[in-house]
């Protein structure tokens, strides 16, 4: 453990890791709690449009610039029958939903949801049912989203009133299919057959479509990373991403130990990464697997309150997390951790988006706002597009509970070339004082300081309500550029955006 408080830090253009891909701010809206229900679709509020979607939280979405939102779910789609959402809205169902244990309406489906996300601007990533249901369901499916017309499943689409095919380019197969928790959970063996079968039929119906096969539930599942290794034994060759889910909670209070859990979502990336390489050593193969981050966030503070919820309602509050300060620093190192390891990481989803542990939380019939972390969320979508460079740092350290030698300084690095603009992302992890930051920016001849954007509070666990937003970035982070060298002081517990541009 050091305690001195300098960290020091080499950006150098030639230091290149990877052009940053966008879908990395990616977020998902599952049909649970109120997502759907109450957060993107409200008839009755007072901001809805001639559709009934909130226009409120669409603005507060716009501003994020999510670039792809993982649909329908989650648990949720394991146990759907995509049919049941689409059609005439008075003759869909309403259903038991065995996963979160509520009524689901289906008063919105696959086109109400594919309608919305191309009004904003969005892709979407669509999830196929491979628990109750299999092949079928999913090659129906994707004809009905994609094939133009003249078959059973693309006329009906268009009898529905979806004249054009939604082309959605990007699906999972299936949800947490190694979670005992999983409707319909499979070993390694069945998913991997079926996830390759499934494969198969989806390229017949569409060839330009990309495919995500199941990873692990997180890092400490029992079966990881044996699963990954024996999955893609057989699905390797037919899909393009192996997915990762990540949540963390801080339920010891524990902060520092908390702030330094990116050390094991570093790791599970690295572990992924290799076995991914080893089955292409083993297959002889030339294709390098990349990854699909489609489940992260803190996500621990609601549990107790879902618990007491009544079963087999329609949209209930579930998973309402209330983000503090230290879960938005988590947040932004996570999202850090995303960029340093930009070459592999290629799609990534905040779980989720409105309401469900999201980072914008609204009322029924009332207002919408901002929780901690949707400031992170917007600043590395904002100014986190681009190419990352490798930071090399040089940060005092410490140890916490569950790891050891914790750099402070926890950072990535965003050159756009276009824009010709240099960011800097950092999160002072030492919760008793600030870090001089000295960074080396040098190969950035004629680059100077414009913005030091700080995320900071008192109170490590101050949160935002509707009525009062007690944790919000202020621009006056205290930073210089002189001779190549930015000198920034970053305060205690902060996460910090700063931005250097060329002058013009
Ligand atoms: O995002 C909430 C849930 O977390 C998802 O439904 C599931 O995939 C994961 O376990």
């Amino acid at each position: 453990m050091t305690t001195s408080n300098k960290a020091k830090m080499i950006v150098d253009k030639s230091f290149r890791i990877a052009e940053v891909d966008n879908r990395i701010y990616g977020s998902f809206i599952e049909h649970m709690g109120r997502a759907v229900y109450g957060g993107i679709y409200e008839p009755e509020h007072p901001s809805a449009d001639s559709q009934g979607y909130r226009n409120d939280v669409k603005d507060l979405i716009k501003e994020l610039n999510v670039p792809i939102i993982r649909y329908p779910g989650g648990n949720f789609v394991s146990g759907y029958n995509w049919e049941d959402g689409v059609g005439p809205v008075e003759e869909r169902p309403k259903r038991m939903e065995l996963a979160w244990r509520t009524i689901e309406p289906n008063y919105i489906g696959t086109n109400e949801f594919a309608q919305w996300a191309k009004d904003l601007g969005t892709e979407v990533m669509m999830a196929v049912n491979l628990g109750t249901r299999g092949i079928d369901a999913a090659r129906n499916l994707l004809e009905y989203c994609n094939h133009p017309s003249g078959t059973y499943w693309s006329d009906l689409r268009r009898k529905h009133g979806y004249e054009q095919p939604h082309k959605i380019k990007t699906w999972c197969l299936g949800n947490e299919m190694d979670g005992p928790w999983q409707i319909g959970h499979k070993t390694a063996e069945e998913y991997g057959r079926l996830a390759l079968e499934t494969a198969k039929a989806m390229r017949q119906v569409d060839p330009d479509i990309e495919l995500v096969t199941c990873g692990s539930s997180s890092s400490q599942m029992a079966t990881f990373p044996e699963w990954e290794a024996s999955t893609l034994e057989h699905t390797y060759e037919a899909v393009d991403y192996i997915s990762l889910h990540q949540y963390y909670g801080n339920r010891d209070n524990d902060s520092a130990n908390f702030l330094a859990r990116t050390m094991d979502m570093d790791h599970f990336i690295h572990t992924v990464s290799s076995t991914c390489d080893y089955i292409m050593a083993k297959k002889r193969s030339k294709k390098k697997m990349n990854l699909s981050f489609d489940e992260w966030n803190v996500w621990y503070h609601s549990n107790d309150q879902d618990s007491k919820l009544d079963p087999w309602t329609i949209a209930p509050p579930q998973l309402e997390d209330v983000y503090n300060l230290e879960d938005a620093l988590l947040v932004g190192s996570m999202l850090i951790t995303f960029l340093r390891h930009a070459d592999r990481v290629k799609m990534a989803c905040l779980a989720q988006l409105v309401n469900v542990i999201a980072p914008i939380m609204t009322e029924n019939g009332g207002r919408a706002w901002k929780q901690t972390i949707f400031y992170p969320y917007l600043h590395a979508s904002k100014f986190g597009r681009g190419v990352s460079l490798m930071p090399v740092v040089d940060s005092p350290k410490y140890d916490s509970k569950d790891f050891t030698d914790v750099p402070y300084l926890d950072s990535a690095i965003v050159f756009n070339e276009e824009n010709e603009e240099l960011t800097i992302f950092a999160v002072n992890r030492n919760l008793e004082s600030s870090l001089i930051l000295e960074c080396d920016v040098r190969s950035f001849t004629g680059y100077r300081l414009i913005e030091h954007i700080v995320l900071e509070h008192d109170d490590l666990k101050a949160v935002n309500t509707a009525g009062e937003e007690k944790v919000k970035p202020h621009s006056q982070g205290k930073s210089e550029s002189k001779d190549g060298w930015v000198t920034a002081s970053l305060t205690k517990a902060s996460w910090n955006v700063i931005r250097l541009s060329k002058i013009k």
